[in-house]
This record gives C-alpha cells, structure tokens and sequence, in this order.
C-alpha cells in the first residue's frame, strides 16, 4: 500500500488516481475527510502532521510520497524517521528545482535540509524536483474573472512551467516500478514561456484578449496581501525564492521525457483544460 501525503493538494489530486490506475493500493492523508473529495477507490484516512500517530498512520505502508506544506523540515523528518520504522522500502519525496541551482531563500533551504533527512533515514529514496507548476497561473483566476487583466510584478522571467499530471506520473512511476531508487529528478516542462506568451496562450484558450499588466514589486505585495490574504512573512518568504529562481526559471530539463518516454504536457494544454474556470464571472 503506498500513503500519500498532500493528497488534496495540487500533485496529490493528480497522485492518488494515477496510483489507483496503476493498480496500486493508496492510503490518502487529509485533515478534513468531510472537504478532501478525494477519489474513492483510496483509504481516506485523517490527520494532521503536526499532532498526527504517524506510527498509526503509516501502518502496513510499502511506500510514502512526502510532501508538506509550510516547507516544515522537522515535518518531513519525523515522517521519514517514522516511515523507517514502521518499515516503509521506499519514499519519494516531492522537493523543488532551487535545490539542484543551490538557492539559499527559506524555502529551498528546507526542501535542501529534508531532501537529506530522507536520504539519511534508511528506506529507499526518490527525490522529484518540479520547477514552477503550471498550476500556479490559477492565481491570475481573479482578476480575470473580475477584470479581464493579469497583473504580474515587473521583470516575472520566462518559466518552464510543468504541468501538475507531469510530476505526478513521474511519482507514480517512482512508486510503483523499479530503477528509481537513489534517483533525483528535476523536473520541468518543455519549452520557456514568458508571462506575457503566457497570458496570450490563456487568452487564446479563453477565446478573448485579456490585458496583460506589469506592476512594481510593491504593488505586486500589496495585492497579494489584498487579494489572497497572505501573511507578510509569507509574501517575504516567496519573493525572496522569487529573486533567486528568476535567473533559472526558464532552464528546460529534459528529465519528464526521459522517464515517462513522451514529451513534457504543454502551456496550450494546460490552458485549454482549465478555460472553463478562468471564464466563469467575467460580464465584460
Ligand atoms: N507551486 C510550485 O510552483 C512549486 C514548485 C516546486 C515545488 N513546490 C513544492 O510543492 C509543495 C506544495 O505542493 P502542492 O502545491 O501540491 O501543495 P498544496 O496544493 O498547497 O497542498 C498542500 C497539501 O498539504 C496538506 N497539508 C497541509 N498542511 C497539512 C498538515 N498540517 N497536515 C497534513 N497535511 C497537510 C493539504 O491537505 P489537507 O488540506 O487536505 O489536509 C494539501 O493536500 C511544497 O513543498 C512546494 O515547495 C511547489
């Protein structure tokens, strides 16, 4: 049986079918069972890291996908140490490419401290290393909902984007096939695209112009602040990872067709699968 943690999240809600595809037994981690509408071929089991039995949890566990969110090192490490003794074989852990280019803001410092904890933990280990999610662009469903427009901050580099079913078919393959043991994968897709081909590639799938705004850093902050409520701290923490990937965000690994043995989903893709989303509201 494999136990995925962040089965709700952005690689877990693609994770858990492509498992049970396979034909693979899944265990899904979720602190809320009643709002995880997760697929119900799994075991839906609840709990939080932070207070979880991961004993308990883990119980006749073969494999572990690790994630967590809130970049907690600790988290990860209690799992990993708890994994081995429950006597879990193998974990893959989901980590970020700012490990591999050596960026040293918060967050990539913890996915560098807990890439090694599950190294050092004794089962065997996969480490995935996504660049940006295509996922991320669900960010700009408000403000073309509301207003037709994508405001981005100044000087957003051009990213190789990967698409979430990507790393998640990378991870299915990790956890249910042999051969990626001691494996670390970066993983992006196939081309550079600048936010503003971004924003025309949406548009196009959308079937209308949306604007395409550049704001200084400051507004940028205050919108994310206004619109997501993000804490401070946590604006803080995702431009510093922002300073230090805008240099390497459009480097292209080829690792997706490698392992999966077909090219990378694209932008367009992506794009047309979600229009529905980015169209509802909008009046104009
Ligand atoms: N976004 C990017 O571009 C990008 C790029 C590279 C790497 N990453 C990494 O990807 C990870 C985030 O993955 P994601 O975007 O899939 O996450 P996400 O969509 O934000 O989902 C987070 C998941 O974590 C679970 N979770 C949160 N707190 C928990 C707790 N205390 N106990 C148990 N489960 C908890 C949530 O489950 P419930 O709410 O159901 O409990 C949810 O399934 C991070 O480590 C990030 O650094 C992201």
């Amino acid at each position: 049986m494999i136990f995925v943690l962040g089965a709700t999240g952005k690689v877990g809600r693609a994770l858990v079918p492509a498992l049970l595809d396979a034909g693979a037994a899944v265990r899904a981690l979720t602190r809320d069972p009643a709002k995880a509408r997760i697929d119900p071929r799994a075991e839906v089991v609840q709990g939080d890291l932070d207070t979880a039995d991961l004993p308990a949890l883990l119980d006749g566990a073969d494999r572990v996908f690790v994630l967590t969110q809130g970049h907690s090192t600790e988290r990860e490490t209690a799992v990993a140490q708890a994994a081995a003794h429950a006597g879990v074989t193998h974990l893959v852990k989901l980590s970020t490419t700012g490990v591999y280019f050596g960026q040293t803001d918060p967050i990539t410092r913890a996915h560098a401290e807990a890439e090694q904890a599950i190294r050092e933990a004794g089962p065997a280990w996969t480490i995935l290393r996504p660049g940006a999610f295509m996922d991320n662009r669900f960010a700009w469903l408000g403000s073309i909902r509301d207003e037709n427009a994508v405001y981005v901050p100044e000087g957003d580099p051009a990213s190789a984007l990967v698409h979430v079913r990507d790393i998640a078919a990378v991870a299915t393959l990790a956890l249910t096939t042999s051969g990626h043991e001691g494996a670390t994968y970066e993983l992006t897709g196939g081309e550079a695209l600048t936010t503003a081909q971004q924003v025309a590639i949406l548009a196009d799938a959308i079937g209308r112009p949306v604007e395409f705004v550049e704001e200084p850093e400051t507004a940028a902050r205050e919108r994310m602040v206004r619109r997501f409520g993000w804490p401070a701290e946590a604006v803080d923490g995702f431009f510093a990872l922002k300073r230090e990937s805008a240099e390497r965000e459009h480097v292209v690994f080829d690792t997706v067709e490698r392992v999966l043995g077909r090219p990378p989903l694209t932008f367009a893709k992506w794009a047309r699968e979600n229009a529905a989303a980015f169209t509802y509201h909008y009046g104009g």
